[in-house]
């Protein structure tokens, strides 16, 4: 690994990337003008495997970045791209149409997004054997690269810093908290890390499963045919977790997804209300979108890395960057990111969560409640696991509402706090809660960094 600090490098400002834009796309490109400070780079995380982030200063007409939060983002999949798709479809300063998005996090928090794990976005690796196998090389890598952020970030190293991710992100983000915490305790890392938000995450894949039948059918898009044929083939996921068989697992939830299709008439997985789109024509060759992977890559990591955003990515955006290698493109090395984690897909990391309850970490769990793919319910099932001592007293404990407005009498969300976890039931949003109700995101992103 390489630990060892390496020079710092920036971009150049501004007004002269775009001379370079304009000259070199022949388009015009509309950046908007009071464009805060950015920077990025690469970091070697292991051999053979390169790392991109991209940081955003917080831009708060009021406050000093200093004075603000440093918020990293994980996106999902695994294999979906932050750099990407957490920031222009969620959180950043710019919409994926380069307008400015009025609930961006960048007023309330400097943005750190990071393609991870290697391969995903502007990631990548060298050779076929650096892709991460499992989350314990995911976490390891990241220490890697939050050790050379924070060291050539000094600035950064008192602010409170905090992990929120989605989906697949946030399992990884409980197990790079988890060696964060350890990291700052060893000295190793200088960061004052503060939480941990776990979004939509698949904590424990097998609760998430198992609750798609009773779910769907409550809202009537099973009946009681398609509710036991969906609760059969959950009962034969759970059993090949509980005999460790998780390759097997992973197919096996794989098959439960085409049994809740056929059974709701093509349900979106991640949002209840709408239905999936028709898969749109792949460049992968038949093959391989005919076994079961092929299936489940296109299913949960096509969606993250759509033509629109790749062709913004690949075009403007990596012109912008201008440390792209030539021979990366945005999201070319997903599909094999995802493929090599199928092992690691099925596994739970309940104990991970456990273990950072018990270490003191502030943990936030929030959840869209329109989202199937993790359900609000499979969320309440595993955290009904927990060992933690405190949970009993959380269980005891009524939710109070949340409205985004003062004014407003409108339910947001509810929200329910004891010691360092909390749960947020987020209201009409789906799986990716910051898309689908931005202004209650915002908010919940300012109540857990303590800005409310
Ligand atoms: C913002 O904070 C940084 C770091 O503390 C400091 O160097 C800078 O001068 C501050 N800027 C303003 C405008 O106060
Ligand atoms: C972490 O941030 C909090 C809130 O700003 C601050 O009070 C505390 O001193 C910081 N801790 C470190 C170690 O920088
Ligand atoms: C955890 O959150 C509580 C408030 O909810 C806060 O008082 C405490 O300082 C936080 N702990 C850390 C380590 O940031």
């Amino acid at each position: 690994m390489e630990l060892a600090p390496r020079n710092c490098r920036f971009p150049p400002p501004p007004l002269l990337l775009l001379l370079l834009l304009g000259l070199s796309t022949g388009a015009i490109v509309n950046w908007p003008t009071e464009e805060g400070k950015e920077v990025w780079d690469y970091v070697t995380v292991r051999k053979d495997a390169h790392m991109f982030w991209w940081l955003y200063y917080a831009t708060n007409p009021c406050k000093n970045f200093s004075e603000l939060p440093l918020v990293m983002w994980l996106q999902g999949g695994p294999g979906g791209s932050s750099t990407g798709f957490g920031n222009f479809e969620e959180i950043g300063p710019l919409d994926s149409d380069l307008k400015p998005r009025r609930t961006t996090w960048l007023q309330s928090a400097s943005l750190l997004f990071v393609d991870n794990p290697v391969g995903t976005g502007f990631s990548y690796v060298d050779k076929d054997d650096a892709y991460a196998k499992d989350l314990a090389t995911v976490a390891s890598d990241m220490m890697v690269l939050l050790k050379t952020f924070f060291d050539c970030h000094k600035e950064f190293q008192t602010i409170p810093f905090y992990i929120f991710s989605e989906s697949y992100g946030g399992k990884m983000a409980a197990g790079i908290a988890l060696e964060l915490h350890k990291a700052i305790q060893q000295g190793t890392i200088k960061c004052n890390f503060s939480g941990v938000a776990l979004g939509d995450s698949w904590i424990s894949p097998v609760d998430s499963v198992l609750s798609w039948g009773p779910y769907l059918y409550s809202v009537s898009l099973l009946d009681d045919q398609g509710l036991a044929e969906v609760s059969q083939v959950a009962e034969e996921v759970l059993d090949a977790v509980n005999k460790g068989l998780y390759k097997e697992a992973t197919q096996l939830w794989g098959q439960a997804e085409v049994i809740i299709e056929q059974n709701t008439d093509g349900v979106n997985f991640y949002n209840i209300l709408t239905k999936n789109a028709p898969m749109s024509p792949m460049k992968s060759s038949l093959e391989f979108t005919q076994s079961h992977l092929g299936h489940l890559y296109h299913r949960h990591v096509r969606h993250l890395n759509q033509d629109s955003l790749s062709q913004l990515m690949n075009g403007p955006i990596r012109k912008k960057l201008g440390i792209i290698p030539e021979d990366c493109s945005w999201g070319g090395q997903a599909k094999n990111v995802f493929l090599n984690m199928e092992g690691d897909f099925m596994k739970p990391v309940i104990s991970i969560v456990d273990e950072l309850l018990e270490a003191g970490v502030n943990v936030t769990v929030y959840n869209g409640q329109l989202d199937l793919i993790v359900d609000t319910m499979g969320q309440e099932a595993w955290v009904r696991k927990l060992k933690w001592t405190e949970l009993p007293k959380f269980n005891q404990l009524k939710w109070k509402p949340l409205y985004s407005e003062a004014k407003s009498s409108e339910t947001s969300a509810f929200v329910k706090r004891h010691e360092n976890l909390a749960f947020y039931w987020i209201l009409r949003a789906g799986h990716m809660v910051p898309s689908d109700q931005g202004d209650i995101a915002l908010k919940m992103m300012r109540l857990v960094t303590q800005q409310e």
